[in-house]
């Protein structure tokens, strides 16, 4: 006895009107492959006489009973696309829950537990089924080469899903995404989303995120991505000062190259042709540890990876003397200050000195 009362009260919260008497599920979920049941329950009420009761299922091929069972005929599961899947569970007037095993997509649908009457006619109740297939979600960057054509630099796809997975991008770059759904063997709905855009060197590395929604899932798949862009070097040679002068020490210029992929070499060339023996070459720097007129030239640097080159030139121009507020001239300036507030010193020593020696011979 506990059990049915148990089951009452479930039915109780699950579909209330007082005055139906056939309870059934509103809602039923099942996953791909499981079995689900259906369940049904009549209120016994005097002088209503259930003699007959149908599973009747409303799908895209119209409405089919699927399960009948008779108060002294007994059951019957007529020719469907379920017969040998359904079965009722344990068959009674009041209790004509049925299952359905092996579930497949097909199977979603509304079905409609309905009961003929001896003096009330028919009575019913209808469970909505879904049969849900979780998909199989997957995110990916493709790397691009800066250009002036839009492509795809990101896909995002959910295999095999029932309903179809949702697919949402989210990211700064300026571009657009466009879905492919293709329905597969089994009924499910595999989707691709890709994501193009016009790539540029600023694109490199900018975050790009693809949220995959679905029912069957607990949480959103969330694929957090940087796009991949490769492009040409850019080039800027820094460490010049406009302040070389004859003498000056430990001075570098340094070739700063923004290139994808890396820059595989940097070559530094000089405009006079022969590169002065005062300047010693390490990859993308270029050191001078004692100025000398031979720096006063026109160095270039050229930065190359295998989408191509780039190239920056400077013009070091060297003076004979330090110019004047450069820090040589300035601690020159000090020296020279130095010397002349010693000399006032002693200066007004002696003059001090005199004066006494005056006031005294007076
Ligand atoms: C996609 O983006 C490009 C440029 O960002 C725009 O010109 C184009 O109209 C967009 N296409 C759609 C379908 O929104
Ligand atoms: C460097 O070259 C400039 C002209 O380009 C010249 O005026 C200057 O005197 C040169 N400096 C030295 C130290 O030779």
């Amino acid at each position: 006895m506990k059990p049915v009362g148990l089951l009452t009260v479930v039915f109780a919260v699950i579909q209330g009107a007082a005055s139906q008497r056939v309870k059934v599920d509103r809602e039923v979920q099942a996953n791909l492959g499981d079995a689900f049941q259906l369940r049904c329950k009549f209120e016994v009420v005097q002088g209503i006489i259930p003699n007959q009761v149908t599973w009747v299922r409303e799908s895209s091929v119209g409405r089919e009973n699927i399960a009948v069972f008779h108060s002294t005929h007994g059951l019957n599961y007529p020719n469907t696309a379920l017969k040998g899947r359904v079965s009722f569970i344990s068959p009674s007037m009041e209790n004509p829950s049925i299952q359905v095993s092996d579930a497949k997509t097909s199977d979603s649908g509304t079905y409609t537990c309905e009961y003929a009457t001896y003096s009330s006619g028919t009575e019913q109740a209808s469970s909505t089924v879904f049969i849900l297939a979780k998909p199989q979600n997957n995110a990916t960057t493709l790397p691009v080469i800066a250009g002036k054509n839009a492509v795809v630099v990101a896909r995002c796809e959910s295999a095999k899903g029932q309903p179809a997975g949702q697919v949402f991008w989210d990211t700064t770059a300026a571009g657009n995404h466009s879905n492919t759904t293709k329905l597969e063997n089994d009924n499910t709905v595999s989707v691709v989303s890709e994501f193009r855009l016009i790539p540029t060197a600023a694109d490199n590395g900018r975050d790009i995120t693809c949220i995959i929604k679905h029912r069957a899932q607990r949480t959103d798949d969330i694929y957090k991505m940087k796009l991949a862009v490769q492009y040409p070097p850019t080039v800027y040679i820094s460490g010049y000062d406009g302040q070389w002068y004859v003498g000056r020490s430990n001075v570098q210029l340094t070739c700063v190259a923004n290139a994808n992929p890396p820059p595989t070499s940097f070559e530094w060339t000089v405009a006079s042709g022969q590169m002065p023996k005062t300047a010693q070459i390490t990859g993308n720097k270029l050191s001078v540890p004692k100025v000398d007129a031979s720096i006063n030239t026109t160095f270039a640097c050229e930065a190359k990876n295998l989408l191509g080159s780039g190239q920056d030139r400077v013009t070091t121009l060297v003076t004979a003397e330090p110019p004047p507020g450069s820090s040589a001239t300035s601690s020159i300036i000090r020296a020279i200050i130095g010397i002349l507030v010693l000399a006032a010193v002693n200066a007004t020593g002696l003059l001090l000195y005199c004066r006494r020696r005056n006031r005294l011979s007076l």
